[in-house]
């Protein structure tokens, strides 16, 4: 079965980039000239995804406004004859991409996030992409992992591997090495600390899974943090099914943290084609 549905969980608070994000979500926030959730978006869509459902909540109208037509825009640019950037306006939402919004009333966790999707995702596999976790990869990192889960037709995680001082940021897989790219995951682990992390390879925020994994979330306790966990999840499909964790090529910025969406700034804004030899420029003349 092809991975047609995708689920991006917006319904945080994101304390993390307050006051940014008191009253506007954090997928919002543009990298240059993109907001993060229409990288994610794209993405998703560059791997043949093609049913994008939103998990939102409170303050996160700006992400369904974003997704929908601008009549009043595009009349005023097509009237100004301002066809170039018409085109950008109107390639936010191809005409084959549907965009499906549940809300997530409390935000209990990116587990009970996922679940709010269940029933729009029915029994067929889905990814599962966090917006705020910007990742540049060729081809870009879900289409690998689209790749791998048509290969292996079992749910993929993507990792990296991690400092060991930040293995408390992250979910840690063990397993099998079945190659230099991929496990075959048999513990998965939320947050541990250096001295108990099972290994270096750190979850990032994608993922492509088996429709098994939704009952495993419903019948978790509340985990880490109090959260419903998607990782507690994971740890309980994989007593049942095959998970593969693969080691994508690409590099991540942590875009819910405000250095990694700093970083992600310059460096995107240094490969800009309308921008990046002027910011070069500016960025020399700083000294820093
Ligand atoms: P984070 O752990 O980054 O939480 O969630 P957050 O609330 O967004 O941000 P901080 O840590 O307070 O700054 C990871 C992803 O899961 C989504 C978030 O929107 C983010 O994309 N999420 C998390 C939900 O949709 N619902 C939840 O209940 C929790």
């Amino acid at each position: 079965m092809k991975v047609n549905k995708a689920i991006f969980p917006v319904a945080g608070l994101g304390t993390r980039f307050l006051p940014a994000t008191k009253a506007q979500p954090k997928e919002m926030l543009p990298v240059v000239d993109k907001p993060l959730i229409q990288y994610a978006v794209e993405e998703a869509y560059a791997a043949g995804v093609r049913e994008m459902i939103f998990v939102t909540g409170r303050h996160k109208r700006p992400i369904e406004d974003h997704f929908d037509m601008t009549f009043e825009l595009e009349v005023a640019l097509e009237q100004a004859n301002k066809l170039e950037l018409l085109e950008v306006v109107r390639s936010v939402k191809p005409k084959d991409m549907e965009c499906i919004y549940v809300r997530q009333a409390q935000a209990l966790g990116l587990g009970h996030a996922v679940l709010c999707g269940q029933r729009l995702v029915g029994n067929e596999p889905f990814a599962v992409l966090l917006a705020d976790d910007l990742m540049i990869g060729a081809p870009p990192v879900l289409a690998q992992m689209v790749e791998q889960f048509n290969e292996w037709r079992a749910s993929i995680l993507a990792v990296q591997e991690v400092p060991v001082e930040h293995t408390k940021r992250y979910g840690i897989v063990a397993g099998t090495l079945v190659n230099d790219r991929l496990m075959d995951v048999t513990k998965i682990v939320e947050k541990p600390s250096p001295e108990t992390a099972p290994s270096r390879w750190g979850v990032a925020g994608r993922y492509i899974l088996t429709p098994g994994v939704f009952h495993e979330i419903a019948t978790q306790p509340r985990g880490v943090g109090g959260e419903i966990q998607l990782t507690d999840g994971i740890a309980a499909l994989l007593r049942r099914e095959k998970v593969f964790a693969y080691r994508y090529e690409g590099k991540r910025y942590d875009c819910g943290s405000k250095e990694g969406f700093l970083q992600a700034n310059v460096e995107l804004a240094l490969d800009h084609p309308e921008v990046g030899e002027s910011f070069r420029a500016f960025l020399r003349d700083l000294k820093v």
